[in-house]
């Protein structure tokens, strides 16, 4: 019997992506969701997906979030209890989060931030440099992609700190869980980077009583969801100098609205939702594996835990 399978990928171009599917898995027979379409599938791959592609639909055997979080499928609550949820685990994304992770963490500890604005108003300054074996680099979220920020923030000599929900062991970083064990992660982090997905817990978890357990002047990267970022607090920590800094690949409301105070803050770097792109050789590779590995009566990796959230 051939496998059908229904595609709908917010954003992404379906002349890339279906050639490069039908590629990778000729036994299957691929389709681009349209409207109205209701005919049976396998599985689903999608991003973004309207409720309507969902609607109706029986017989679905998985469904493949095409990004590594996955609040806004299961917030949308169209794929029923029993179908499992896998979600991308890298497919190429974390090592471009890893980049963008030590960019951030070297314009912090190298004062590229302060050095622009002193480019800007004609001065020559000279700033005192950060010693790097006080210069703690905090991740929240020792995830796949936390962990892989940390492997490559490693060689630069930073103390390193974790903090995860399940208490977690990894060579060269400095381990903490749960809300007990934050303020202890907390306390001499100089550039937080937060790496956590959406979910009831995290919601809304960057805010004020948590920027007060960070000494003064460190700076905040979120590259998790937007919404983890209590973003009034944010630019009340900025006016205090309480945080020196924000890098923000994610707002609360994306694209960020046009006279959002983020736009012009002098010590707020944005960027639009591209830390970790999915790409399409990669993630066909990983989905067209995990689909084989469902046939034969396995589980790929990816499961999400719909009772957690991620
Ligand atoms: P993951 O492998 O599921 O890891 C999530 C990590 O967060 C785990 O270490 C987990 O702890 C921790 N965590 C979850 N809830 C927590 C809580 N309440 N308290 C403390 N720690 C908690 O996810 P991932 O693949 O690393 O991705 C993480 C998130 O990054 C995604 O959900 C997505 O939102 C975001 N992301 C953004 C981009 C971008 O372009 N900006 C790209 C990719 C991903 P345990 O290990 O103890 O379970
Ligand atoms: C991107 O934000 C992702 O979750 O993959």
């Amino acid at each position: 019997m051939t496998i059908e399978v229904v595609y709908y990928n917010e954003g992404e171009d379906p002349a890339e992506w279906l050639p490069a599917l039908r590629q990778a898995l000729p036994e299957a027979n691929i389709r681009l969701w349209k409207e109205g379409d209701v005919a049976p599938a396998d599985y689903a791959l999608v991003w973004n997906a309207p409720k309507a592609l969902f609607e109706g639909r029986r017989g679905l055997k998985a469904v493949f979030n095409l990004a590594a979080g996955v609040d806004a499928l299961l917030a949308s609550e169209v794929v029923p209890e029993k179908v499992p949820i896998f979600r991308l685990e890298d497919a190429g994304m974390a090592v471009q989060i890893a980049e963008y992770a030590v960019y951030a963490v070297l314009r912090y500890f190298r004062r590229f931030d302060e050095y622009s604005k002193l480019q800007a108003t004609g001065q020559w300054g000279f700033l005192t440099p950060n010693d790097r074996n006080h210069f703690t680099v905090g991740i929240m979220g020792l995830g796949v992609m936390g962990t892989k920020a940390a492997t490559m923030l490693k060689p630069f000599g930073f103390p390193l700190k974790g903090w995860s929900r399940n208490p977690k062991t990894v060579p060269s970083l400095m381990c903490y869980a749960g809300l007990g064990e934050l303020p202890s992660f907390l306390s001499d982090v100089r550039v937080l980077v937060c790496l956590l997905p959406k979910t009831s817990e995290t919601v809304g978890i960057l805010n004020a009583d948590l920027f007060r357990m960070l000494p003064d002047g460190a700076a905040i990267v979120n590259l998790g969801r937007g919404a983890l970022m209590n973003e009034d607090d944010l630019l009340d920590a900025l006016a205090s100098r309480k945080l020196c800094g924000a890098t923000l690949d994610v707002v609360a409301n994306e694209p960020l609205s046009h006279g959002h105070p983020f736009w012009q803050h002098p010590d707020v770097m944005l960027t639009p939702h591209i830390a970790g792109l999915t790409f399409c050789d990669e993630t066909v590779a990983v989905v067209a594996q995990a689909v084989r590995c469902l046939e034969r009566g396995e589980v790929p990796p990816g499961l999400v835990d719909r009772t957690k959230g991620y």
